[in-house]
């Protein structure tokens, strides 16, 4: 796979049909090639899709002698990443937990979060709990369907009561869905003065 771009178009056919579009999945693939994440989490797995998608990140990133042995903690009880042809090194670098949010979560800190868990409010805002004891200043969160009502009320709750975060969002109109799913969200902490 010599192109992020064939390798986003591979990622969106089945089996592992990811969810993000080309505009979020470069988004997601160049905050890990910007940020160089020591570790990555991601909450929400399905075919691993997004999990495959940062692990090439990684793996450009060592090609590059960057980073060493980055790797990725997957968490989904319903998580299953088919066995194909994606290379050794990213398939090496996650850690698929086959156990749902907020129980499943490592008790560890990371520096990217992914999150494309349950959409619903309740469970948004559990994963956001749950990822925040994870993180330190300089994380980074990023949430997927930030258009979904359910994922938009758990923000506006979130950003009430987590005065140190900054939630970058904003509506976004997806024409590749009916629903208009999908969406980012981005959340980065202020320093304390
Ligand atoms: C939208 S899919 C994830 C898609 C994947 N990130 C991608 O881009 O290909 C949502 C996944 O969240 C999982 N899920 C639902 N509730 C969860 C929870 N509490 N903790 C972890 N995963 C959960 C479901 O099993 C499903 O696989």
């Amino acid at each position: 796979m010599n192109s992020v771009f064939g390798l986003i178009e591979q990622l969106r056919k089945s089996p592992h049909k990811m969810q993000q579009n080309y505009e979020e999945a470069m988004a997601l693939y160049s905050l890990v090639l910007s940020r160089k994440p020591q570790n990555i989490l991601e909450i929400g797995v399905r075919n691993g899709g997004s999990a495959i998608l940062m692990a090439h990140a990684l793996d450009h990133l060592q090609e590059e002698h960057v980073v060493v042995n980055r790797t990725i903690d997957a968490v989904d009880a319903n998580g299953e990443i088919p066995e194909s042809k994606w290379s050794h090194l990213a398939r090496n670098r996650i850690n698929l937990i086959r156990k749902n949010s907020p129980e499943g979560v490592p008790v560890k800190q990371y520096d990217l979060i992914h999150i494309d868990g349950n959409h619903n409010t309740k469970h948004v805002l559990a994963d956001l709990n749950a990822a925040m004891r994870c993180c330190d200043v300089d994380s980074r969160i990023i949430l997927h369907d930030a258009n979904f009502p359910g994922v938009i009320e758990a923000l506006e709750a979130f950003e009430i009561s987590h005065a140190q975060a900054h939630v970058h969002y904003k509506w976004t109109v997806r024409t590749d869905r009916e629903d208009n799913w999908g969406g980012q969200a981005l959340i980065t902490f202020k320093r304390r003065t």
